[in-house]
């Protein structure tokens, strides 16, 4: 659906909780690493049908600050699989005007992907069209606890008084700090939970549940949710004339 079609009311930020991928692989028969390599190829397909469906920013939850309590093979499989998705895809990324910025806590991190990581930011840094946000390692509640820290310490150099701190202070703290809030989070696989994604982004974001699970929610299934989006009357707490 080309982005004229979907009127005024496109989201310019789409948050995705791409869940579903490991119930995806078991209905196969096969190991939940096959359903994310599959959920990884969706990814491809969402990323690139962005720019025709006007969503300017698109932030993706790749692994959360909880998934370390996952066996040690699906944690290393899916470090393994980030790092794949770099080396294969960046590339195309930058060809196609695609920024790419990583949130979340990078400490507990292999430094090698780290480098990777950071080597695609600055790599994609020229590019405008369209900004996805992978968040690995990342948690709501952690974030907020780090920008938190490190406004503390601002405070306690003098740097910032505490009296002028109100909430845009926080938000220049955060991860996040150089993107919009977003519109509307999507999540996959029938589950209606926020389960720590973008808590303080979120406040006044539209949700949207669908029962597919990742590896089958298709660029046509995306262009649905957008669909229904448009549809949707915001009134970030106001009443509207
Ligand atoms: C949740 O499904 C999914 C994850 C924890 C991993 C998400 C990763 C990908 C989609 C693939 C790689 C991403 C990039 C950026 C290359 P689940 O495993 O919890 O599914 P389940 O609820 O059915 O068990």
């Amino acid at each position: 659906m080309p982005a004229a079609d979907m009127g005024p009311q496109a989201p310019e930020h789409v948050a995705i909780i791409m869940d579903g991928n490991g119930r995806w692989a078991t209905a196969r028969g096969r190991p939940r690493l096959f359903g994310h390599q599959a959920g990884a190829r969706r990814v491809s397909e969402i990323v690139a049908a962005c720019p025709e469906l006007g969503v300017r920013y698109l932030t993706i939850f790749a692994f959360s600050t909880e998934n370390w309590k996952r066996t040690q093979a699906e944690v290393s499989g899916l470090m393994t699989l980030f790092r794949r998705y770099i080396i294969k895809e960046a590339q195309r990324l930058l060809a196609n005007g695609v920024r790419v910025r990583f949130i979340g806590d990078r400490d507990r991190l292999d430094p090698k992907l780290v480098r990777m990581m950071d080597d695609l930011e600055e790599l994609t840094r020229v590019n405008d069209l369209v900004h996805l946000t992978i968040a690995i390692n990342y948690g709501g509640r952690d974030e907020v606890t780090r920008a938190t820290r490190r406004l503390a310490r601002e405070v306690a150099a003098g740097r910032i008084d505490a009296e002028s701190v109100d909430a845009e202070t926080l938000s220049r703290f955060l991860d996040t700090h150089t993107l919009p809030d977003p519109d509307l989070v999507i999540r996959t696989s029938g589950e209606a939970r926020i389960s720590n994604f973008l808590l303080w982004q979120s406040a006044y974001s539209e949700y949207e549940f669908v029962d597919t699970l990742w590896p089958d929610f298709t660029a046509e299934d995306f262009a649905r949710v957008l669909a229904g989006f448009g549809k949707r009357e915001r009134r970030f707490g106001a009443v509207l004339a």
